[in-house]
């Protein structure tokens, strides 16, 4: 087994609240093994030019509260090339870096396990606002990302009911429509639209104009980012078919953004420890996941193949690696992905009162 002496941690794609908690914990942990950290900024753009620093427990003291990410994330098309991931190597070996800690989304993960099979030993730990990352119950800043979501529909719900209006509100989320259904639930909206299930645009324009009929005066409904620009063109039909004044809101970057709460922060923490310890038992090319409130571990390419099973995206030959088993149990977690955002949806309905 490789003798680890030094781990690299790097966050890339879309930052999100809690990767300073996940650096921090990855950079303790080491520490207290006797390993050395080096804080990759930039993301892998970073890792190509050689953008590398040596971080100790000083330099991740206070970060457990702070959002975004202080080594910096971007987002690198030079590296998924050849010669950028050559570039990467080059620099691994230039400063020592025995093994590297990858916080981010799907393109990371990528990233992450390019780098493992040119034998630059790997562990990605999943830090993406969407929540989607179909291996992982979670993903840090996923809470956050909600709350602040929530605080601001919170505030819409003000203004809409002083001014008996609608609201559209457009949240975050690209491909995935969770804080879309957990904001709308926890917001009380109207309706929530998103891309994963087909919705009635009539039966919701017809349901703010029952519930004006019946003395309602405010109105939120929540439309995920998937849907492109539906949400700006749903509030002017909105206001025609019920005489509604609506308005449409859209949230955008804002809830990247802020203090990381208790949950993100814990989850960080608990991921980051996790990422030392399984690199530190020789294991490579992992991401790591919670499942029914543990911190586990899956392969990354388990990890990436049953995020494009659960997109419809598979391509020929993607499973050919699999065994029975494995396909099996990727089809079960698709199965419960499709489920819980079917009960979550099914539950806005059921409360539109
Ligand atoms: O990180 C996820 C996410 O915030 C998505 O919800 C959104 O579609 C995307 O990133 C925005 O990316 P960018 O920061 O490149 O505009």
């Amino acid at each position: 087994m490789q003798k680890f002496r030094k781990i690299g941690v790097l966050t890339s794609g879309g930052d999100a609240p809690g990767m300073n908690a996940a650096i921090r914990a990855v950079t303790l942990a080491a520490e207290v093994n006797g390993v050395d950290v080096v804080a990759i900024y930039d993301g892998y753009q970073g890792l190509m030019e050689g953008n590398v620093h040596d971080i100790s427990a000083k330099d991740v003291s206070g970060v457990i509260r702070i959002g975004g990410t202080f080594l910096h994330s971007a987002r690198s098309p030079e590296f998924m090339l050849e010669e950028g991931m050559q570039r990467a190597i080059a620099t691994c070996k230039k400063h020592g870096i025995d093994g590297i800690v990858a916080i981010g989304g799907d393109g990371t993960f990528r990233g992450a396990t390019d780098l493992t099979l040119r034998g630059i030993p790997c562990i990605g730990i999943p830090g993406t606002i969407d929540n989607d990352v179909t291996a992982s119950d979670s993903t840090i800043g996923y809470d956050t990302a909600l709350k602040t979501t929530v605080t601001m529909i919170d505030c819409l719900r003000d203004t809409c009911e002083s001014h008996a209006r609608c609201n559209v509100v457009e949240v975050m989320g690209r491909h995935a429509g969770y804080i879309a259904l957990e904001s709308a639930i926890a917001t009380g909206a109207e309706a929530v639209i998103i891309k994963e299930i087909p919705h009635d645009e009539d039966a919701i324009i017809k349901r703010i104009a029952d519930l004006k009929a019946n003395g309602k005066r405010s109105f939120i409904i929540v439309v995920s980012e998937g849907l492109g620009n539906y949400g700006e063109t749903l509030a002017p039909k909105i206001e025609a078919f019920t005489g509604v004044e609506t308005r449409f809101a859209r949230f955008a970057h804002v809830v990247r953004g802020g203090v990381p709460t208790v949950a993100d922060r814990v989850m960080a923490t608990q991921m980051g420890a996790k990422a030392v310890e399984l690199l530190l038992a020789g294991k490579s090319n992992l991401v790591v996941c919670k499942r029914n409130g543990k911190i586990v571990s899956e392969e990354i390419r388990y990890a990436l193949t049953v995020d494009r099973m659960f997109k419809g995206k598979l391509k020929d030959g993607d499973l050919d690696t699999f065994s029975e088993e494995q396909i099996e149990s990727m089809k079960a977690l698709c199965e419960l992905r499709t489920k819980e955002i079917r009960r979550l949806y099914d539950l806005v309905d059921k409360v539109a009162k």
